[in-house]
């Protein structure tokens, strides 16, 4: 008997921004606890599942050249939690795993997550697994902070590492430039700074957040602009001091208002509407304050399968 080989799966999963990332003191597990409003954005990766005699993994596109492609790839490490999970052999995994990576690596912006998450949802359905999205989450969970909120992709508020979510109710649209550095930050480094910069004087923290909260609901961008808030800027500010010319040039560029986008060094930057995010963009690329630019908006979903040949 001849065994039906699945068809490839291929999963898009979405960059995320932290409109509000209050963030607590270091707990005991070194992980620090988190208030956060995440938005999904319109810049994705795609991740391709497939069977294969022999396990393979293939990076593409932004920043492949430093993305790991041994067991420490956080899509590789999903493939092989989830086989766990399932009772499969992770040790022998006959799967190929291609990812086409449009979000910056080591951007702040859960490039690795996202890969992580569509590489999920990729082999539920490349195994015909009966899974619910809260299981699925559940095994995200233990591979990273931001991994459950890249499966689940729109607004959430997040607790504890940022793994904790409850979705936030808006539908209206913001628009972005994000502007990308040529080198990344490790996230470890930038909370260690914050502790460093917190043990050394108080800097500012963000408030509650429930005035966001209300700006997504009016979907009033000059409102959302008065109110996003990081509390990791100044430690990855401190790292990294050019990005201050950065956040500066955005807003001269014409953003109503820019931050570093979660641990950075990637900046964010809020325009009013599409066609201002396209003006800002030209403009802040022509400035050599970063790397490159980019037009986003959000929200979107979260890691959806975009083509399987037996999809509806
Ligand atoms: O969970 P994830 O692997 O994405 O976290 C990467 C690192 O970021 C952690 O090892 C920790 O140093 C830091 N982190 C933290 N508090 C969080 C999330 C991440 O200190 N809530």
């Amino acid at each position: 008997m001849l065994a039906v080989v699945p068809p490839p799966v291929t999963v898009r999963a979405p960059a995320k921004v932290n409109l509000h990332l209050a963030v607590g003191d270091a707990r005991d597990d070194g992980y620090h606890e988190l208030a956060t409003i995440f938005q999904a954005l319109s810049l994705t990766d795609e991740v391709t599942v497939s069977v294969a005699d022999e396990p393979g993994l293939d990076v593409t596109g932004e920043g492949a050249d430093t993305v790991p492609l041994d067991s420490s790839n956080l899509a590789w490490r999903a493939a092989r939690a989830l086989a766990e999970h399932v009772g499969r052999d992770p040790d022998h995994l006959k799967v190929r795993i291609d990812i086409r990576k449009s979000i910056p690596v080591a951007g702040g912006m859960a490039g690795g997550s996202a890969d992580a998450a569509a590489t999920l949802v990729g082999l539920v359905n490349l195994w015909r697994l009966e899974m619910g999205r809260d299981e699925l989450s559940g095994v995200a969970a233990t591979l990273g902070s931001d991994i459950p909120f890249s499966l689940h992709g729109g607004y959430a508020l997040g607790t504890g590492r940022g793994e904790r979510l409850v979705p936030v109710l808006s539908r209206h649209t913001f628009h972005w430039v994000i502007a990308l550095a040529s080198r990344g930050l490790s996230t470890p480094d930038v909370f260690a700074e914050l502790d460093r910069l917190r043990r050394e004087g108080s800097p500012p923290r963000v408030g509650g957040v429930e005035p966001v909260l209300e700006a997504l609901s009016s979907g009033d961008p000059l409102q959302l602009a008065l109110l996003l808030g990081n509390d990791l800027q100044a430690a990855a500010v401190s790292l990294r001091p050019a990005l201050r010319r950065t956040l500066r040039a955005g807003v001269n560029a014409g953003a109503v208002a820019g931050m570093i986008s979660g641990s950075g060094p990637s900046c964010a930057f809020l325009c009013t509407d599409g066609d201002s995010a396209v003006r800002v963009a030209a403009e802040l690329s022509g400035v050599g304050v970063c790397r490159t630019v980019r037009v986003a908006h959000g929200p979107v979903p979260g890691a959806r399968v975009v083509s399987s040949e037996d999809s509806p």
